[in-house]
């Protein structure tokens, strides 16, 4: 009997996205399953029982009557949970290690980057300018890392362990080890009072969309040891008032921000966030989906889903995450 064809489904042009890339992963490791790239106009639609996929166009799963599940290839299902006529198949997203590694390596690096004063002194290098401000140490600084999930709370316990106070934000009550854990809309303030840097990392929902804004950014810490607060988001553009942004951090609202994501990727050329001095940005990259990683726990869920054994990391349609 046929095994049953995994199609491959990407819509990005971007180097990490390459499909024949993944193709070929996904053959190395589906134990002789035929692997399709999409488009392929000699594919009967009826032999295909899984699809992989980044970003797949509206309607475009609709096409195969006997998928029996839907991997993403991210972490973030925003881009799926648009599709209204997505089948009512289990939808897995990624939530392993590698990914998780990746994005802590982000956070860490832009909460230095903000903590340690490098937007002044590479600007104090570029002048020739030996003037060291005074360094706080990070136990003085309070990172409040808004979602609490798979990639929340790595985070959050290794800034922990870096010396930062952490506090988290969560739609339910979470416990993670030596954070101060805020849940729901009632706690928000709360969460945000604390708060000197705060970092983004929750998925975009209806609840969340437009939620750093100017209303957010004003409950921050008025007395920061770094001046001002500063935003840091890398889960979706979605998430972030763009003008409330540059507004804030014009005003002195906001001390600086990261930012890897945008409401229009790629960011388009006339966007003030390109140059403006108090903004760090990078091309949605903080945690890469790896071809190699990604396409062997595709595989793996696979085999448990055919030996009867439940899936991992499946999405919660009615929460949208
Ligand atoms: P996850 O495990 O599903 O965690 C999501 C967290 O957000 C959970 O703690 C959840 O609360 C919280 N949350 C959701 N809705 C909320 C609400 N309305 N109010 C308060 N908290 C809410 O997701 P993840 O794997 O950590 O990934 C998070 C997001 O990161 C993804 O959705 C994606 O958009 C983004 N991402 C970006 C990149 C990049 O390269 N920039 C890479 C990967 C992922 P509960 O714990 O109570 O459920
Ligand atoms: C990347 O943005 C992801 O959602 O994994």
């Amino acid at each position: 009997m046929s095994k049953g064809t995994l199609a491959v489904l990407i819509n990005s042009t971007s180097q990490n996205w390459l499909p024949a890339r993944w193709k070929t992963r996904f053959e190395a490791v589906c134990g002789g399953r035929r692997v399709a790239l999409l488009p392929d106009t000699g594919l009967d639609p009826a032999e295909v029982h899984y699809a992989a996929v980044w970003k797949p166009a509206p309607g475009e799963l609709a096409a195969f009557p006997n998928l029996r599940a839907i991997f993403n290839l991210g972490a973030g299902v925003d881009a799926l949970m648009a599709d209204r006529s997505l089948p009512d198949v289990p939808l897995v997203r990624v939530a392993v290690p590698d990914l998780t590694g990746r994005m802590t390596e982000y956070v860490v690096l832009h909460v230095l980057m903000h903590h340690r004063q490098e937007l002044y002194l590479r600007r104090s290098q570029r002048e020739k300018r030996w003037e060291p401000r005074y360094q706080w140490p990070a136990s003085a600084v309070t990172v409040g890392v808004m979602g609490l999930g798979t990639l929340g709370a790595d985070a959050a316990v290794v800034l922990r362990r870096l010396g930062f106070r952490v506090a988290g934000w969560s739609r339910n009550p979470r416990a993670v080890e030596g954070v101060e854990c805020f849940h729901g809309t009632p706690q928000i303030d709360a969460f945000l009072r604390v708060t000197d840097i705060l970092v983004c990392l929750l998925p975009l929902t209806p609840e969340t969309h437009g939620i750093l804004n100017r209303d957010v950014f004003a409950k921050l810490n008025r007395n920061s040891p770094l001046g001002a607060p500063v935003l840091i988001n890398a889960g979706r553009g979605g998430l972030q008032n763009e003008a409330d942004i540059l507004a804030c951090l014009d005003d002195g609202t906001l001390g600086a921000a990261s930012l890897d994501v945008f409401v229009q990727e790629p960011l388009p050329q006339d966007s003030r966030f390109w140059t403006h001095p108090k903004l760090v940005l990078t091309p949605h990259n903080a945690a890469d989906t790896d071809a190699e990683a990604i396409s062997a726990y595709v595989a793996e869920q696979i085999a448990q889903f055919e030996a009867g054994r439940a899936l991992e990391n499946v999405v919660d349609r009615a929460r949208g995450y």
